[in-house]
C-alpha cells in the first residue's frame, strides 16, 4: 500500500534537485499524466505532502542520512539517497509508521537492480534514523541545516542571524491559502471558511482541490498571496484610469487592477504564462489589454496614469509556497536580475504621465531587488520623488513599512496563535511619483 506514492514523490524529488526543474511544474505533470496521474485523490496528497516535507527539511534530513552512513553512495546508487530521504521525511516529521516508510522505501531499491545491493543498507539506516530520531532532532539547527548556504549567508548579512532563523521556521510550515476576493469579504469569508486579513485578503485552509471550492467557477476570487496583494492596492483608486501591469502575468494584479475598474494594460514576454492570465481573467469575468512584448524593448501608444512593475526576481520571498527554490538557485543570478530590473524601470518611468504614480515590486528579500534599487533610483532619476506608504495604505499593518517609507514583508509578519495560519510571503514596493 502507497508504494505507487512514494515512487511518484522520489522521482519528483530528483528532479528537482538533480535536474533543477521547478518543483510546480514537476508535480503538474506528473500528476496530470506522469506516474501520479493514476493515483487517487488521497495519494495524490501524499506525495505532494511528502515531496514537501522532504524539500522542507531538505538540510535536517541530508544531515540525519549523514550521521547514520558510514560512506556516501557509488555515483551508480544516486537514487538511493533520493529513496532514503523520501524515506526520511516520513520517519522524521510525518505521521507515517516507521515500518511502512522503512519497507517502502526497501521494496522501491529492491525493485531497481542497480539499487539492490544496497537494500540492507537502506534497512538499517532507516531503522536507525526511527530508533535515533529524537536524539538526532533534538541536535540539530533545523533552520540553519534546512536554508543553503547561499541564501543563510545573505540574510545573516542583511536581517542578522535572529532573523534568519525566523524566515527559515517559518519555511518549514506549508503555509495555507490566501485568496482575493471580488467583494464581500466578510460573506465569501463565512461561506468559505476563511479568515478575513487585516488587508482583505482571505485566508483558508482548503479542504480539497482548489477547483472544487465554493466560487472558484463564477469568478469570485482568485488564488494570491497577502502579501502579493499589497503593491496593486498602493496605486489606490484607479477606476477609470488606463494602468498598465508590466510583468503581468499570470495576472493576480491585473485580476485587482481589472476589478477595481481600470483600463488596464497586461503587459509580459512570456506568450505560455500570458494564455494564462487570459483563462483566469476570463474566468473572473475581467478584461484587459493583453501585450505580449520584451518590456526592454516595447513602447506603448500613449503613457499611463499609473503603472505597476512587477519585476521579474530571485523570489527568494517566496520559499515558503515554493520549497524548491533554494535548492535549485545559487545566488548567482541576483546581480543580473537586479541590473534588468533597473533597466525595467527606467523604461517604465517614461510611459508615466506627469503627476501619475508608478509602484515597483518584487517578491525577493533581498536588498539589491528591492531598497537598493530604490535607493539609487532616486539618487540617479530627478524628476521623481518617493510617496511613502502608510499602514491605511496595507489594512493598518505597521511592521511591513520601512523607515523610508517603503513595504518590506517578511515570511513571519502576520503572526496568529496557529503556526499554518502565520505568515506573508517576502515583497518589496515602492511607489513613486512623477513629478
Ligand atoms: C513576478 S512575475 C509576475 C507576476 C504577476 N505580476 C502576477 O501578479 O501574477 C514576473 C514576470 O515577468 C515576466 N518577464 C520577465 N522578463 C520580462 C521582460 N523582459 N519583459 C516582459 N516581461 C518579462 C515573466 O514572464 C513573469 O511573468
Amino acid at each position: 500500500m502507497g508504494l505507487a506514492a512514494r515512487r511518484a514523490a522520489v522521482d519528483i524529488v530528483e528532479a528537482v534537485t538533480d535536474r533543477g526543474r521547478r518543483l510546480e511544474d514537476v508535480l503538474e505533470g506528473e500528476l496530470a499524466s506522469g506516474a501520479a496521474s493514476a493515483l487517487i485523490a488521497k495519494d495524490r496528497a501524499l506525495v505532494r505532502a511528502i515531496v514537501g516535507t522532504t524539500l522542507r527539511r531538505k538540510g535536517q534530513i541530508t544531515d540525519a542520512l549523514d550521521r547514520l552512513m558510514k560512506s556516501s553512495l557509488p555515483a551508480k546508487a544516486h537514487r538511493l539517497d533520493h529513496i532514503l530521504a523520501v524515506g526520511a521525511a516520513q520517519i522524521l516529521f510525518m505521521d507515517v509508521p516507521d515500518h511502512a516508510a522503512v519497507s517502502l522505501a526497501v521494496t522501491q531499491a529492491v525493485a531497481e537492480p542497480r539499487l539492490r545491493p544496497f537494500k540492507n543498507l537502506a534497512n538499517g539506516v532507516l531503522r536507525n534514523l526511527g530508533r535515533q530520531r529524537d536524539t538526532i532532532l533534538a541536535d540539530q539547527d533545523a533552520e540553519r541545516l534546512n536554508t543553503p548556504d547561499w541564501l543563510w549567508q545573505r540574510w545573516r548579512k542583511t536581517y542578522g542571524a535572529e532573523n534568519a532563523h525566523h524566515f527559515a521556521a517559518m519555511h518549514a510550515i506549508e503555509p495555507t491559502l490566501d485568496i482575493t476576493v471580488r467583494s464581500d469579504p466578510a460573506g465569501w469569508a463565512e461561506r468559505l471558511g476563511a479568515t478575513v486579513l487585516p488587508t482583505g485578503s482571505l485566508r483558508l485552509v482548503p479542504s480539497g482541490p482548489i477547483e472544487r471550492l465554493d466560487g472558484f467557477d463564477e469568478g469570485a476570487w482568485w488564488v494570491q498571496d497577502a502579501a502579493a496583494a499589497l503593491p496593486a492596492r498602493l496605486l489606490g483608486d484607479v477606476a477609470g484610469m488606463r494602468v498598465a501591469d508590466l510583468c503581468a502575468a499570470p495576472g493576480g494584479k491585473t485580476a485587482q487592477l481589472a476589478a477595481a475598474g481600470a483600463a488596464v494594460t497586461a503587459v509580459d514576454i512570456s506568450a505560455a504564462r500570458l494564455t494564462r492570465l487570459e483563462q483566469n481573467l476570463a474566468r473572473l469575468g475581467l478584461a484587459a489589454e493583453i501585450v505580449a512584448a520584451d518590456l526592454t524593448d516595447w513602447t506603448p501608444a500613449a503613457p499611463f496614469d499609473a503603472i505597476l512593475l512587477d519585476a521579474p526576481c530571485s523570489a527568494t520571498g517566496t520559499v515558503r509556497r515554493h520549497p524548491d527554490l533554494p535548492w535549485r538557485r545559487s545566488g548567482a543570478e541576483i546581480d543580473s536580475l537586479a541590473a534588468l530590473q533597473a533597466r525595467m524601470l527606467q523604461r517604465a518611468i517614461s510611459w508615466l504621465k506627469p503627476g501619475g504614480e508608478i509602484v515597483y515590486c518584487t517578491c525577493s528579500l533581498e536588498p539589491e531587488e528591492g531598497e537598493a534599487q530604490i535607493a539609487r533610483f532616486l539618487q540617479e532619476t530627478p524628476g521623481f520623488e518617493r510617496r511613502p506608504i502608510a499602514a491605511s495604505d496595507i489594512g493598518g499593518l505597521t511592521k511591513p513599512i520601512t523607515p523610508d517609507g517603503d513595504l518590506r514583508t517578511l515570511p513571519y509578519h502576520l503572526a496568529a496563535d496557529e503556526p499554518r495560519l502565520s505568515g506573508l510571503d517576502g515583497f518589496f514596493a515602492a511607489r513613486l511619483r512623477r513629478l
